[in-house]
């Protein structure tokens, strides 16, 4: 079988990222089109997002689109379809997709509630291209109010919601209902109302015909107060839908034998690893660096564990470890990376910023990469440490949990493991999985064992893309 299936996000690889969200709506058009499944992507058009796509046409307009005139571009980019949603009153502004710098656009939750109303309006009667979705998969709660819009209009085209992080909820005030163009019924707790106010990702979990998550850990994890902010009843209830189904990489952009940014290296000769760690040490100006040298490269936040670091690294970096770090984040985050830099000159190199290109020599250079998040749907970074040879060191949580087989002594002794987990998500944790990391290290045959094991594992899109085809499937049938 086969079909079509419109899907709708804030962020897309190549075109716009802030974080994993856009590498996985990038990489689903091609991993499903070998299914039969043709994706077209609908994201808006913000500044320097049409530039990307070459030759556009218009395919669709509207004088009102929530307060303004708006326009559906259809172009490409990197083999697959885009549909650029060109309204200047809402995406022509300065800054990220979601803030100028001096906190989140106030409008907001209308600005993504457009997007998903064209959506739903896409499903209705076509894109104006001649092309009409089977399916509608919305992700996260920018997507939201798409399966809702479905629902209050009548529209018989079934709809998927991934939940790629449910600590963004799109609240909104109960006085901008109207204004979201839901109808009053709407308002209700089998609705869009939630404690009160307004909320995109509660409209789309209750609206969707089936829910999806980035790992299957976290599909447990969001039924749990700890992990659903609010939202475990809800989600709870829907259970015989929801599914999580792990995210991959992108094998021809992280494969570290092709990969231009780096001195190429396979698991067999890993001898070009050294070469990538030299320049690593060497472009972050650090001194020798006798011990493992660690990597981050993350969003600097409090999800991202980020306040763990300099406790946990202490006993690390005195016995030998390096560390090099790249992200950018909340401004108490970025200022503990500067002081712990600073603390240790020559064995903390720091970058504040986003560099894609830094972050491929990062992962063939790094020994270990640290990913001590507090809550992890699905995580990237640990599978691009496993596919470079950057051993992961993770917490026991999501899918970090689901990815990274965990070093004890049952699991070096069967070859399995390929890399430290620990738990509890807290600085003693962290510095007793780092202390485990140093040991491993000192044994050079199991730790080249444990590198190549990791750079062997199944990362890329094959299974998950057929459970995803599965699911079409399922609810073209119905
Ligand atoms: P999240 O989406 O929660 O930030 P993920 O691990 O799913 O976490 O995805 C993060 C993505 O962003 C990865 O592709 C990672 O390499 C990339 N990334 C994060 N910070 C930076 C940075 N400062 N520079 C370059 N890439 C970054
Ligand atoms: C979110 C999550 C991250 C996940 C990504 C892609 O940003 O925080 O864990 O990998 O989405 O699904």
């Amino acid at each position: 079988m086969g079909g079509r299936v419109l899907s709708v996000a804030s962020e897309c690889v190549p075109l716009v990222k802030t974080g994993g969200l856009a590498d996985v709506v990038g990489a689903l058009p091609g991993a499903l089109a070998p299914r039969g499944w043709q994706m077209r992507v609908l994201i808006p058009a913000y500044p320097g997002v049409v530039a990307q796509l070459g030759a556009v046409r218009e395919v669709w307009a509207a004088d009102d689109l929530f307060g303004g005139p708006a326009r559906l571009l259809l172009g490409r980019v990197a083999g697959f379809e885009v549909l650029a949603l060109a309204a200047e009153h809402l995406f022509a502004r300065l800054g990220g997709p979601y803030s100028d710098g001096s906190g989140d656009f106030r409008d907001n939750p209308e600005r993504f509630a457009a997007l998903s109303w064209v959506a739903a309006e896409i499903a209705r009667a076509g894109d104006g291209d001649g092309w009409r979705p089977d399916i509608v998969h919305a992700h996260d709660w920018q997507g939201g109010f798409a399966p809702a819009y479905l629902r209050y209009r009548g529209v018989g085209v079934p709809s998927v919601l991934t939940v790629h992080n449910i600590a963004f909820q799109g609240i909104a005030g109960p006085e901008r209902l109207a204004a979201l163009r839901l109808p009053p019924e709407a308002f209700s707790p089998e609705g869009v109302e939630y404690w009160g106010n307004i909320s995109a990702l509660k409209a789309g979990l209750v609206a969707a015909d089936a829910i999806t998550t980035v790992s299957p850990r976290y599909a447990d994890e969001l039924m749990r107060p700890e992990f659903g902010l609010g939202l475990e009843g809800v989600i709870s209830a829907r259970a015989g839908v929801v599914q999580g189904i792990l995210n991959g990489i992108d094998d021809a952009v992280w494969n570290p034998e092709s990969d231009p940014e780096i001195v190429p290296y396979a698991a067999r000769a890993l001898a070009g690893k050294a070469q990538n760690r030299a320049r690593l040490v060497a472009e972050f100006g650090l001194g020798e660096v006798a011990g493992p040298l660690a990597i981050l490269v993350s969003r600097l936040t409090h999800q991202k564990g980020i306040d763990l670091v300099p406790e946990a690294v202490a006993a690390f970096l005195a016995a030998g470890g390096g560390l090099c770090i790249l992200g950018a984040g909340e401004p108490w985050a970025e200022d503990a990376m500067r002081a712990l830099a600073a603390r240790h000159p020559g064995q903390v190199g720091l970058r504040i910023g986003y560099d894609e290109g830094l972050s491929h020599r990062m992962f063939a250079g790094g020994d270990a990469v640290l990913v001590p998040s507090r809550f992890e749907p699905c995580g990237l970074t640990q599978m691009m440490g496993l596919r470079y040879g950057a051993v992961p060191v993770v917490a026991a949580v999501g899918g970090l949990a689901d990815t990274v087989i965990g070093a004890s002594p049952a699991s070096l002794a069967a070859a399995a493991a390929t890399g430290v987990v620990f738990h509890p998500v807290d600085a003693l944790a962290f510095a007793q999985g780092l202390r485990k990391l140093s040991s491993i290290y000192a044994d050079r045959a199991a730790w080249g064992a444990m590198q190549r094991r990791g750079m062997k594992a199944d990362l890329g899109w094959g299974t998950s893309a057929a459970r995803y085809a599965a699911l079409y499937e399922g609810l073209v049938r119905g």
